[in-house]
């Protein structure tokens, strides 16, 4: 089996970290995907860098749930993998998720990267309330995550390009996106070819939800458990 699976922020809801675009998204009254901007930033990155100090120690806190368990068993079994993640937290990687197998597409929250230069660090505990400033050239650091209208990073967009076109997946799973990138719905289209199932997990119909073979309008915590044995069932048997 080859498979590709794209995750978003519906794969974190069951363990209690808001998305972006849902109720409990919404922060001190202001709008996540307002704040994920170099705009925002610019205006005022002492907000900007509260509200991902906020996240960080929320994701921290969290564990994994049964969805991100269920895809890192698939990952195990399967014969080609590749997770696409939307998300910055790292709860697919502390399922034991390989980190060769996976691609986290929008950044890693844990990442803190110079505005100027190369220079970042990888942090897990709180720096305090002060805004960091690079040690290499003085400027201003800033999450390392993608911002709405900032590039993609080019080695990992070629990842994917090169699972994508490496051969045609039997089983594309897209789980609790809005799917609202024209990447992710071209590489999960692509990716299943001619002949293969493209399955979408999401309690909610989305712009993919036309192209999908099935749709499962459930949790993604209850629906891909569910799914996962019932294909590691199908492959052993
Ligand atoms: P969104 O917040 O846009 O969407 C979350 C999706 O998950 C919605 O379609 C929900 O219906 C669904 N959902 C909610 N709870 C779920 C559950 N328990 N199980 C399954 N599905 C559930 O998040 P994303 O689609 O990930 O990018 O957003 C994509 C990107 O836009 C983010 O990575 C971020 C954001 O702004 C950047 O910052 C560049």
């Amino acid at each position: 089996m080859r498979i590709l699976v794209i995750t978003g922020a519906g794969v974190s809801a069951e363990s209690g970290i808001p998305t972006f675009r849902g109720e409990d998204g919404y922060w001190r009254n202001l709008d996540p995907t307002k704040l994920a901007t170099p705009e925002a930033f610019a205006r005022d990155p002492n907000l900007v860098w509260d509200w991902y100090r906020v996240r960080r120690q929320r994701i921290g806190k969290a564990q994994p749930n049964p969805a991100h368990r269920a895809i890192a068993s698939l990952a195990l079994q399967a014969d080609e993998f590749l997770l696409v993640t939307q998300n910055v937290d790292d709860l697919h990687l502390r399922t034991g998720l390989p980190a060769e197998k996976m691609v986290q597409i929008h950044g890693d929250i844990f990442m803190t990267r110079c505005s100027r230069c190369e220079f970042r660090r990888y942090e897990q505990e709180q720096d305090g309330g002060s805004l960091p400033k690079c040690p290499q050239c003085g400027a201003l650091m800033r999450p390392g995550v993608v911002w709405f209208g900032e590039q993609l990073d080019l080695a990992k967009i070629d990842t994917v390009e090169n699972f994508v076109t490496g051969g045609d997946c039997d089983l594309v799973i897209v789980a609790g996106t809005t799917a609202l990138f024209g990447y992710i719905i071209d590489w999960a289209l692509r990716a299943r070819g001619q002949a293969g199932r493209l399955i979408e997990v999401n309690p909610e119909e989305t712009s993919l939800s036309q192209f999908a073979t099935k749709s499962f309008r459930e949790l993604a915590g209850v629906a891909l458990p569910r799914l996962v044995n019932e294909l590691l069932r199908n492959i052993s048997a």
